[in-house]
């Protein structure tokens, strides 16, 4: 093990406890402060399951400053990941203050935790939903942001500029803000990987859904845009790959770099598949075909957006090494296991 205790927000989620793997694997030891509201103590069992270490737990919520006075002061933490957040579009529609309130509220005690306990590196979770309806493809961090389509993409927006201006006020501490494209795919022991509650709002889930027969058929939104099948195009980028990333932006930051105290990443794949393409994936790596249908355009969808992945190579050394069948594939593992072995211990 290297010294390092890393706090991770938000670690018993989707892209947290991927990351926790990574982490641990990498030979760092995450301690996760989580409220479970968007995921369950079960998270732990498998990150112990798949790397051999289980993280130190504190349930928490981060809008409660003074709860975090329950993590023990004589942890020294390396660096900490901010995951923690509410992050459907919908939902922070119907009901915008619960999401400017738990997002915007848990950063901020982040923030000020990171100064009374002199952690000196912050990961951010940002999305690739701050750049809207693009107006250039692939979208680089240079592409101007746009008006956020919803209150959830506004609180990205408004936490990325917390960020930097509490970073001017306070220049022992450095961040790296990941631009997230489309987190997709599970862990390849099939062992971890998404769990949304509800009816899933993301293709991937919805689809694997559809291929255990969860769900009678697959609505693929909006036949008529502009594209080679018209469906629409997005950049999918496979979670441990996305979870190698924080490893080495957390490193990055670890580096005495002279500079400013401030980067941000787009982490995407830099390639984009329509709606069918991923369909016409999954049936390859399943040998199953997958009912679908077409219907309208879902409102508020972009027709089109990938990234620009050549600032994170070049600065960060990284580079996803799983492709689309690689995260169709494990996504349906990870959905089939999960029915078969967790399910019931869970409801
Ligand atoms: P997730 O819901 O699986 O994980 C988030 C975790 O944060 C959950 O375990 C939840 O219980 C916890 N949490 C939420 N509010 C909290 C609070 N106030 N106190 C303590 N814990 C709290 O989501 P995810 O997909 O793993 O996303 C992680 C981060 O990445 C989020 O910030 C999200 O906005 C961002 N992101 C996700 C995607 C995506 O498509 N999954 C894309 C771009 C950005
Ligand atoms: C992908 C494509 C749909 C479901 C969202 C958030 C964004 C970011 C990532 C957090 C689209 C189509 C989907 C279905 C379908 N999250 N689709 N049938 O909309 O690109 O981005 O997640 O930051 O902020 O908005 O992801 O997975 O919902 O959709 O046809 O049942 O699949 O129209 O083209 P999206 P998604």
């Amino acid at each position: 093990m290297k010294t390092g205790y890393i706090l991770v927000s938000g670690g018993s989620g989707y892209i947290g406890s991927h990351t926790c793997i990574e982490l641990i694997e990498n030979g760092y030891q995450p301690v996760i402060v989580d409220n479970l509201s968007n995921s369950d103590s079960q998270s732990l069992d498998r990150i112990e399951d798949i790397s051999g270490y289980r993280p130190t737990f504190y349930k928490i919520d981060l809008c409660d400053r003074k709860a975090l006075d329950r993590i023990p002061k004589d942890i020294i933490f390396d660096g900490l990941i901010h995951f923690a957040a509410f992050k459907s579009v919908n939902e922070s529609v119907a009901n915008p203050l619960m999401y400017y309130h738990n997002n915007l509220e848990s950063l901020i005690n982040v923030l000020h935790f990171c100064t009374e306990r002199k952690i000196p590196h912050l990961v951010f979770s940002s999305s690739c939903t701050v750049y809207g309806d693009a107006t250039e493809l692939p979208v680089t961090e240079e592409t101007p942001l746009q008006k956020p389509s919803s209150p959830y993409g506004n609180t990205k927006q408004i936490s990325e500029s917390i960020i930097t201006d509490y970073l001017k006020v306070h220049p022992e501490l450095s961040s790296i803000s990941l631009r997230y494209f489309n987190p997709a795919g599970a862990h390849p022991s099939a062992k971890n990987g998404e769990l949304p509650q509800g009816i899933p709002n993301n293709l991937l889930p919805y689809l694997t859904q559809t291929a255990v027969g969860l769900r009678k058929e697959l609505q693929v939104f909006g036949g008529d845009y502009n594209t080679k099948d018209g469906t629409a195009i997005r950049d999918y980028i496979h979670v441990s790959d996305l979870a190698e990333a924080h490893v080495k932006a957390f490193e990055y930051l670890m580096i005495d770099r002279m500079g400013s105290n401030y980067e941000l990443f787009n982490l995407g794949s830099g390639h984009g598949y329509t709606v069918l393409e991923v369909i016409q994936s999954y049936e390859k790596v399943s040998g199953q075909k997958l009912p679908y249908k077409i219907v309208d355009r879902r409102p508020g969808d972009i027709e089109k957006i990938w990234a620009s992945a050549e600032k994170a190579e070049k600065i960060l050394g990284f580079k996803p090494k799983r492709g689309i069948d690689e995260i169709t594939r494990t996504a349906w593992e990870w959905e089939k296991h999960f029915r078969k072995n967790i399910e019931k211990s869970i409801s």
